[in-house]
């Protein structure tokens, strides 16, 4: 086998370029909680893959059912023509979701889910003779994937600048969480009143020209911001009250993370489409999904004769018989390990364990709900050198860890022992010795 260190050829995707080829951090295999380098060093994984690896990396009864789909039937023409498991798992992630949300479209990533949440609700509003509600309303931090809808409602300016001005007509309400509620453990207690922004549009706008408001129950990449108590069920309140559809990006909250199936359980508010991806099939076979209230695809649907499409929509891959089979071996494992509620048991010792660092002068802010956390750093003289240098030294020390900014995350998957989040603690807090003093 060839030994390619790195070249000039691979455009890496949110990675400083330049700086990882002149001082890469390669990993060649991974098992579990772990990475190992070509050196077979091992290496803990904090972020459980990029949220993705719930059931920690390559599961042998995910890997196993891959194999034999692969053996079986490779792919399926995706329009006109079914297969059994994509079926079998549309039933499978409907049992899951909360309320109604029993129709499944099949993406291959949670940008596209986001796309396509947006499209639907969109069809949903043309199909009641509501054709003028095309506005989307998002929040400030919010992340909804790369994809020109899912840029244009997110809220990471980062992300936003220099590509234009996305869609028109979108609206974002404040970020969820104020600044007194810094070092809260689990939901604040303050801040619900921040939803009312969406009823400030609302009346600025008109309800009737409103489609959708979208948010993440826990922010996830902007750095874990946790909602605070009657937050998602005033949005709720607000959207019904003006038919307005409320859309969850649930690609970093779904499959245990918050220690039930979705955040709509763990915050006990059911929106009308839920989106999702990377732990829906262990990360191990790229797949991401909508689901919706059954009302909006019987809206959609109504009046349309049988042989006529009703949603011009999909991807060539979309239900990929591949990514259902490690759908389905997915799902099987989170009930045969019971780790979502492995994760609401963990979530307890996790959160003292990340808030043991409240010690340390350099850490300005911590948020912590399920096996998700947020730490904020002081900045140094540029901001997100601090964030850059940490990631690079937790990695020296055995540990990939991921940052944005000055903030890092900590998303173990739901396998975690409590050894190892105690090693990623003790990590961090080695790594951050040099500023902390
Ligand atoms: C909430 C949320 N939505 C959408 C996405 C985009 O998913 P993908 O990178 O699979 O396109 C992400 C990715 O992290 C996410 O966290």
């Amino acid at each position: 086998m060839q030994n390619i260190e790195t070249n000039d050829n691979y455009w890496m995707p949110f990675t400083a370029n330049a700086g990882f080829k002149a001082d890469p951090r390669m990993i060649q295999r991974a098992k579990g909680m772990y990475y190992y380098d070509a050196e077979d060093r091992q290496i803990l994984d904090s972020c459980s893959g990029l949220y993705t690896h719930a059931a920690g990396h390559s599961h042998p009864k995910i890997v196993e059912a891959v194999e034999k789909q692969l053996k079986t039937l490779d792919y399926a023409m995706a329009f006109q023509f079914g297969h059994p498991g994509a079926f079998e798992l549309a039933e499978r992630v409907a049992d899951l979701t909360p309320g109604n949300l029993n129709k499944i479209f099949y993406t291959n990533s949670g940008s596209e889910a986001v796309e396509t949440s947006l499209k639907i609700a969109l069809a949903y509003h043309a199909a009641r003779g509501e054709s003028q509600r095309t506005r989307f309303v998002g929040r400030e931090k919010g992340y909804h994937g790369v994809n020109f809808g899912g840029l244009s409602v997110g809220g990471i300016a980062r992300n936003k600048n220099g590509f234009g001005p996305g869609l028109p007509h979108v609206h974002h309400m404040r970020n969820a969480y104020l600044s007194e509620s810094r070092f809260t453990k689990g939901q604040p207690s303050e801040g619900w009143e921040l939803a009312d922004d969406l009823e400030q549009i609302v009346q600025t706008y008109g309800a009737d020209t409103i489609a959708a408001c979208i948010v993440e129950p826990i922010a996830g990449s902007a750095g874990i911001f946790v909602p605070p108590e009657g937050y998602l069920q005033r949005l709720r309140k607000i959207c019904d009250r003006y038919g307005i559809l409320l859309i969850f990006d649930e690609v970093i909250c779904g499959f245990g993370r918050t220690g039930k199936a979705f955040g709509a359980h763990s915050f006990d508010v059911t929106p009308d489409i839920i989106t999702m991806a990377k732990a829906l099939t262990n990360g191990t076979i790229p797949m991401g999904a909508v689901a919706c209230d059954t009302a909006l695809y019987d809206a959609i649907a109504e009046g349309k004769d049988e042989n006529v499409v009703e949603l011009f929509h999909g991807y060539t891959y979309s239900g990929h018989p591949v990514a259902c089979a490690a759908g389905l071996a997915t799902l099987q494992v989170y009930e045969d390990e019971k780790l979502f509620e492995r994760a609401e048991e963990m979530a307890g010792k996790f959160r003292d364990l990340v808030f043991s660092l409240n010690d340390l002068n350099i850490v300005r802010d911590i948020r912590s709900y399920g096996l998700l956390a947020g730490i904020d750093l002081e900045p140094g003289d540029k901001p997100g050198d601090r964030g850059y240098d940490l990631m690079k030294t937790c990695f020296e020390e055995g540990m990939v860890l991921r940052t944005s900014g000055d903030t890092f995350v900590l998303a173990p998957a739901l396998i975690a022992e409590e050894g190892q989040l105690e090693e990623m603690i003790a990590i961090i807090r080695k790594s951050l010795a040099k500023w902390a003093a």
